[in-house]
């Protein structure tokens, strides 16, 4: 019988789609049976559930380790409501502590249990999982179910406790159905104004959350809209809410500060106005009589353009505690952001300095915020780029809850059409050490509320998963997501060891597989880091456009304070307190001392610190514009081995996730190009100093599409000037929509070669491109990135839109003729940059 339902199980698992929609929770046959033997050995032949309530997260935890050993073994055990009067050696009973105790006498120490914590025994034959709470007989039975899907059977006692009660995901979902940073499709959540009829995708997402003990979301946009809180979308919020709860999963809101405005109709949104709060604990009372569980609200106020208590000349605790106390009765908490700024500095301004703001606006409240606000602050001072130092205002306002607001959404690394792993980033953060007072204070300290004793505390993540079934538009993206949760229950987690348990359980077994995968993630954020922005400069992206493609000029010379202060001779912020911004003056005097001071400011931070020459020596003994371009070409070097690593996995992964996966990797290796090329263009422009290794601006393997003999189409310039090889490219401009560039190979030695096409791809059209050979097609394609990559670029000729395909192992004979055709459609001209004809092994 165990044979026959193992078989059954099997072919279960192998007509289901292989879509990434089950994430890691795939619950796949173990494929060894050896280890199937053992695991059909120790397992117990009958579920307990301490809890028959349909939405208890005790019955969706007994229905889910029914469903995960099906999956696993193959055994079909029964859920049983009935406790027997004794633990009984062949039960998996699953339950709370207290009803766990109270139909087995008292076993289980509740005194050892944070809240959200569980105890997970497994003996030979028998497993006792119990939560402090519901939720955390959930969180055991995950736990339990993580381990058997990775093969792990062995006995165990384990009392996991949460290090931190906060561990959100923040999505930035729009009510029409758009998401702030989203890549991967429409909303899961809201459409056409209201919450969508249909919320199945909810509660799959609910079910992946609850598996990495999450315990609420925030659904709306911190960018809010007043319409949320409308009595249609209420009771919208609250069919939510009620997908969520047996998930063990709370509902939070962003809330928009002028809702009593906007939606109340009142003249004033002002803080401290009787109308204004008393609008406010209606409209809290209101809510709370549909969702009683409520986790509280998020609030985004007087940061870029939101309204918010300081239009009235009210303090930012003056805004907090408003919401504050309005769910204080109910039990409920304010998230409330630290990201507030001027983006209107003054860039003349050789003083002024966005990463300074957090700090100047919330020191001085410090003490002044209810016990239920917890001030929400990303992990830098900026915003979410490749390498910041942690936010100074985590060690300044002792007295004040903190929770740390983490980037799982590419918004700034990639945008999920590039892959990072981020937790890599996300530990050099949590493990940094303030030495406030001298005292080892450790930012995972800090906001787990142990090194300042607050009460609250925790972790924010923005999620902004899509409708697109791999939930994140990229489905090795989805290792970030598993270890944002982990790290929130655990920060001491190792990076390595999660990877390598998300890969275990989202494609199996294989030692290639895991190995490739590891390999590939772990290096993702350094070659990221390497052919973004490196020495601390940022992700030089276009910041006043999509926060994607390469635009190191967009940086200066505006109000959003993300400089670089790049001149002919010199760059970095200056922030120091001895002749610049202060900024390393917020920090505590140790760490300050240590920023100020170039000799001991680490090379990877050093230009985010110091204002220096191009040929200032770091400490690796590289200049700094040498620096610049071996990062630029290690880190483009490095993305090339990606699709090739994976690609020798083929048939080892199931066609879909595979294909998408490559087709994902293979692009980033072809943009990586553009970042390295854009960069490096720009910097050697500037600052005129030559690379030593003579490789930038010159490309011996290129011929430029101006070269070309042109037919329909005529020379552009990119936007900016540096997206283009050579500062030149080529689109139709003829009035039928047709162009032809043809050019022969006069100077090229027969042989092989890889064939390199870089080209535009913008939003707005399709055009076609076919490419020949000696008039034999060698390759077509179509600008459609928009559809494969889920994801809009850009509009124009750039640094997004530039991209490139190749043609690997081409015989050519010298003398032979390479065509494009090239056919407009809509605004996309069928542009071209260049052609590379290059050697097998080489880059260019
Ligand atoms: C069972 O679950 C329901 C719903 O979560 C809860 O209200 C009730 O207290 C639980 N009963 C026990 C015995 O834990
Ligand atoms: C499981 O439940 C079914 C129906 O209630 C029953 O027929 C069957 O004997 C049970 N199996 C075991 C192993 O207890
Ligand atoms: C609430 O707002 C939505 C638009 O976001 C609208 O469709 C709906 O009719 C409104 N409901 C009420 C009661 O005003
Ligand atoms: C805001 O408050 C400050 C200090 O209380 C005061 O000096 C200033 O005049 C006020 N501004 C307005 C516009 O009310
Ligand atoms: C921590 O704060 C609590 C009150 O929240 C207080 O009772 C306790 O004494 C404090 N502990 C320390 C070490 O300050
Ligand atoms: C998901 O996105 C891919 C592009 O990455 C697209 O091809 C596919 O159609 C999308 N699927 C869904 C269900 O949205
Ligand atoms: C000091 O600051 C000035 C701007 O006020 C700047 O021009 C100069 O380069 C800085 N000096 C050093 C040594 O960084
Ligand atoms: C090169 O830099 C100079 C200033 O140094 C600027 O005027 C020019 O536009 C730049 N050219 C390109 C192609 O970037
Ligand atoms: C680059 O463009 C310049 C004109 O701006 C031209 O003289 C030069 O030949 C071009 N280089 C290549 C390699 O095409």
């Amino acid at each position: 019988m165990r044979a026959s339902l193992r078989i059954l199980a099997l072919c279960a698992v192998f007509v289901s789609a292989e879509d990434g929609l089950a994430g890691w929770l795939r619950y796949a046959p173990i494929p060894d049976d050896t280890i199937l033997q053992q695991g059909l050995e120790s397992l117990p032949s009958v579920i307990v559930s301490l809890n028959s309530s349909r939405v208890s997260p005790v019955y969706t935890a007994a229905k889910e380790l029914q469903a995960g050993i099906l999956g696993v073994v193959g055994e079909n055990l029964n859920v049983s409501y009935e406790t027997t009067a004794s633990e009984q050696s062949s039960s998996l009973i699953v339950g709370t502590a207290a009803a766990f105790n109270d139909n087995y006498g008292t076993q289980v120490d509740v005194s050892k249990f944070a809240p959200d914590g569980f105890l997970l025994r497994v003996k030979k034959g028998s497993v006792t999982i119990v939560g402090q709470n519901e939720r955390g007989a959930l969180y055991g039975a995950f736990e339990y179910l993580s381990r058997i899907a990775r093969g792990d059977f062995a006995e165990v006692e384990l009392l996991s406790n949460p290090d931190a009660p906060i561990r959100w995901v923040n999505h930035w979902d729009n009510l029409d159905g758009s998401i702030e940073r989203g890549y991967a499709g429409l909303s899961i959540f809201f459409g056409n104004g209201l919450v969508l009829p249909d919320l199945t995708r909810v509660a799959q997402y609910a079910r992946l959350l609850a598996s990495i003990k999450i315990n609420a979301i925030v659904p709306n946009n911190v960018n809010a809209n007043a319409n949320t809180l409308n009595a249609t979308n209420i009771e919208g919020l609250g069919r939510i809410a009620d997908v969520l709860r047996p998930w063990g999963i709370q509902l939070g809101l962003s809330l928009n500060f002028a809702s009593p405005q906007l939606l109340g109709g009142l003249n004033t949104f002002d803080p401290l106005e009787p109308a204004v709060i008393s609008w406010w604990s209606e409209k809290t009372a209101e809510l709370y009589k549909r969702v009683p569980d409520l986790a509280g609200f998020l609030v985004k106020a007087n940061s870029e353009g939101q309204p918010g208590p300081l239009t009235y000349n009210r303090t930012l605790a003056d805004g907090a505690n408003l919401f504050a106390k309005a769910v204080q009765p109910y039990g409920g908490i304010v998230l409330f952001r630290a990201f507030v700024y001027n983006h209107h500095a003054d860039w003349n301004v050789w003083t002024n300095d966005r990463a300074n703001a957090a700090v100047e606006f919330f020191n001085h409240l410090d003490g002044k915020f209810l016990d239920n606000v917890v001030v929400q602050i990303k992990y830098g001072a900026i915003d979410f780029q490749v390498r910041e130092p942690a936010n100074p205002l985590f060690a300044n306002i002792p007295e004040t809850s903190k929770a740390i607001e983490l980037q799982i959404t590419q918004e700034y690394l990639g945008q999920q059409s590039h892959f990072v792993y981020i937790p890599p980033l996300w530990k050099e953060i949590l493990d940094f050490d303030f030495r406030d007072e001298s005292k080892t204070s450790l930012v995972r300290d800090i906001v787990a509320g142990r090194r300042y004793n607050n009460s609250l505390g925790g972790y924010a993540g923005v999620v902004n998963v899509g409708t697109n079934t791999s939930w994140l538009g990229h489905h090795l993206a989805m290792s970030n997501l598993y270890a944002y949760g982990l790290l929130a229950w655990d920060p001491t987690l190792s990076a390595e060891d999660i990877l390598d348990d998300w890969t275990r359980l989202t494609f199996g077994f294989d030692p290639d597989v895991l190995k490739t995968v590891s390999d590939i993630s772990l290096a993702t954020w350094p070659a990221y880091e390497d052919y973004s922005g490196n020495l601390g400069i940022q992700t030089l992206t276009d910041i006043l456009y999509t926060h994607f493609g390469p635009n190191p000029a967009s940086q200066d010379n505006n109000g959003w304070g993300q400089w670089t202060r790049a001149t002919q001779t010199h760059i970095g912020m200056d922030r120091t307190v001895r002749n610049g911004t202060g900024n390393a003056g917020q920090y505590p005097h140790e760490v300050a001392a240590a920023f100020e001071n170039i000799e001991t400011t680490p090379d990877n931070l050093i230009l985010w610190f110091h204002h220096v020459p191009y040929t200032h020596r770091l400490k690796s003994g590289k200049t700094v514009i040498q620096h610049f371009y071996d990062a630029h070409y290690d880190g483009a070097q490095t993305a090339q081995t990606f699709p090739v690593r994976w690609e020798a996995l083929r048939n080892k992964i199931d066609v879909q996730r595979f294909e998408e996966v490559l087709f994902r990797l293979t692009y980033q290796a072809g943009h990586a190009i553009v970042w390295r090329d854009s960069i490096n263009n720009f910097y050697h422009n500037l600052s005129r100093i030559d690379d030593e290794h003579g490789r930038v601006g010159n490309h011996p393997h290129r011929i430029e599409a101006e070269r070309f003999n042109l037919k329909g189409y005529s020379l552009v310039k990119a936007d900016p000037v540096e997206t283009a090889s050579n500062f030149t490219a080529v689109a139709i401009t003829a009035a039928d929509g047709r162009g032809e560039a043809v050019i022969k190979l006069d100077d090229v030695v027969s042989g092989t070669y890889d064939v390199a096409f870089a080209y535009y791809d913008v939003i707005g059209g399709r055009a076609r491109y076919s490419a020949f050979l000696n008039e034999q097609p060698l390759l077509e394609w179509i600008g459609n990135l928009e559809d494969k990559l889920g994801h809009a670029f850009s509009n124009k000729i750039d640094g997004h839109s530039a991209t490139r395909v190749t043609v690997k192992k081409v015989e050519i004979q010298k003398g032979d003729e390479i065509k494009i055709v090239g056919v407009k459609d809509g605004v996309e001209t069928a542009a071209l940059d260049y052609v590379a004809i290059v050697p097998p092994g080489e880059l260019d």
